[in-house]
């Protein structure tokens, strides 16, 4: 059996990689159907909710399962452990912050200020990620390798 620091840093990015892609289906499924709920009910009151669960849950984690497939030493970081506790902390808040203020809870203004610092300081955890561990990931084509 292969059990070489490389492999292991595989190992870990692949499976930090699939949790991400796993999450970002589950915002995919809820957003789209809220866009029907939206549609069907003519009411958009909630349609920041549907377009931020869309891109920052959808699209952005699933680009982000991607990235990370291709950047195995990027994704076993610490600051990857840290992008993924804050975003994970930070966006159901937010939409749910997001929610309640769509619906006249001025209120919840506090709480989405608080989402949006997490949100802001996981997308910077993620950005040195990668720009710190990118480097030392050789990327193919089809496979993601480290570097020797
Ligand atoms: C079956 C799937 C979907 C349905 C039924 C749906 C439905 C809707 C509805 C009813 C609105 C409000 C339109 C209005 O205010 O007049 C909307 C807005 C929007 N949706 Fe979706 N949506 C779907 C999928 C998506 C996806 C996959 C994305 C992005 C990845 C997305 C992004 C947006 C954006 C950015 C807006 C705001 C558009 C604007 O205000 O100009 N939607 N959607």
């Amino acid at each position: 059996m292969n059990t070489s620091p490389e492999r292991c840093i595989q190992e870990r990015a692949d499976a930090i990689s699939r949790r991400w892609i796993m999450i970002a289906v589950v915002y995919f499924v809820a957003a789209v159907s809220l866009g029907v709920a939206m549609g069907a009910n003519h009411d958009f009151r909630l349609k920041t909710v549907h377009v931020h669960a869309n891109l920052l849950g959808w699209v952005s984690m699933a680009l982000t399962g991607l990235i990370y497939r291709l950047y195995p030493s990027a994704a076993a970081s610490r600051l990857a452990a840290w992008h993924f506790a804050l975003y994970q902390f930070a966006l159901p808040l937010m939409l749910g912050g997001l929610a309640a203020m769509m619906l006249g809870q001025r209120g919840a203004e506090p709480v989405v200020g608080l989402a949006s610092a997490g949100m802001l300081a996981a997308v910077v955890c993620f950005a040195l990620s990668v720009w710190l561990g990118g480097r030392r990931s050789v990327v193919h084509f089809g496979q993601a390798q480290t570097a020797q």
